[in-house]
């Protein structure tokens, strides 16, 4: 694996910036005025004016940086040398259903995997104006001031988000007995609807923990890279190394990683929903 020095990294970041603060300022120019949602497949799952011209944006700004990179972007797939060592991973909007009801959580997401680990990630919240930053080794930021998990170290004092992915009417495991479990167990679970500022938020210490299923690599690649880089665990459920392939994760403040973990595996899925 080809070590990167911070320089390197914080150039890589200050791009992903760039093509961040980029794309989040087309959401803004479409937030309530969107003409054309559609349905990409499975109900619910819409696409926007708004998602194809951000990601359009955000690939003028990768291509005209770094022009042998490998991009897998959302509404394009995979694009470039895709034998190269770094991989874009990116979500023009990610809580697309809360956009186009002007729900306003949502965000552009931007990670980097260099040989399959990501190395950089910025996460930006155009209508709060929160920008999320972080880059392997050298922390992770909230507006460039540094941010750290939270203290929480009792799942019952916890709270905790997820989400439901599209596919959940088509199949048991639609993590419905989880979050009814840990409803119960917790302060609260939130279903925020927008996997890349759900991670942010653990991150910056307003949630304890977050498990979801069905992910891509798009809508985590960035969030991973900021909870451990502000002192967060992310893992599979089960406690072993993530594989972002898989879709599920886990990723908490690391002092209720245990608990949640251990939880999640004695979860069997509520019948009657398929
Ligand atoms: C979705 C959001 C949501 C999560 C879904 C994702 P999209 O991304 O991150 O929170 O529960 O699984 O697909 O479609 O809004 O980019
Ligand atoms: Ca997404
Ligand atoms: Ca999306």
């Amino acid at each position: 694996m080809t070590k990167h020095t911070s320089e390197q990294l914080q150039n890589f970041l200050d791009i992903a910036t760039e093509a961040a603060l980029a794309a989040g300022a087309i959401l803004q120019g479409y937030l309530g005025n969107l003409e054309a949602v559609e349905e990409k497949g499975r109900p619910g799952d819409l696409v926007t004016e708004a998602d194809k011209n951000a990601e359009v944006a955000i690939l003028d700004v990768l291509r005209r940086h770094l022009p042998h990179h490998s991009i897998l972007a959302e509404e394009s797939g995979q694009l470039g040398d895709t034998t190269s060592e770094y991989l874009w991973a990116i979500d023009p909007l990610d809580g697309t259903t809360n956009y186009a009801h002007q729900y306003p959580f949502f965000a552009v997401s931007i990670g980097l995997l260099i040989d399959g680990i990501p190395q950089v990630g910025a996460i930006f919240d155009p209508f709060h104006n929160e920008l999320f930053r972080a880059a392997k080794g050298l922390g992770a930021t909230r507006n460039r001031r540094p941010i750290g998990v939270s203290p929480t170290s009792q799942l019952s004092k916890s709270l905790l988000v997820t989400g439901f992915a599209y596919d959940r009417r088509e199949t048991a495991d639609n993590n419905y007995a989880e979050f009814c479990k840990l409803t119960h167990l917790t302060q609260g679970v939130r279903r925020s609807g927008a996997a890349s500022l759900d991670l942010a938020h653990i991150a910056c210490g307003r949630l304890d923990g977050y498990w979801e299923r069905g992910l891509s690599p798009w809508d985590i690649a960035a969030g991973i890279l900021l909870v451990e880089e502000a002192g967060g665990k992310v893992t599979s459920y089960d406690g072993s190394p993530l594989i972002i392939s898989s879709g599920r994760i886990l990723a908490t403040n690391g002092k209720i990683h245990q608990e949640l973990s251990t939880e999640l595996l004695q979860i069997s899925p509520l019948k009657g929903w398929v």
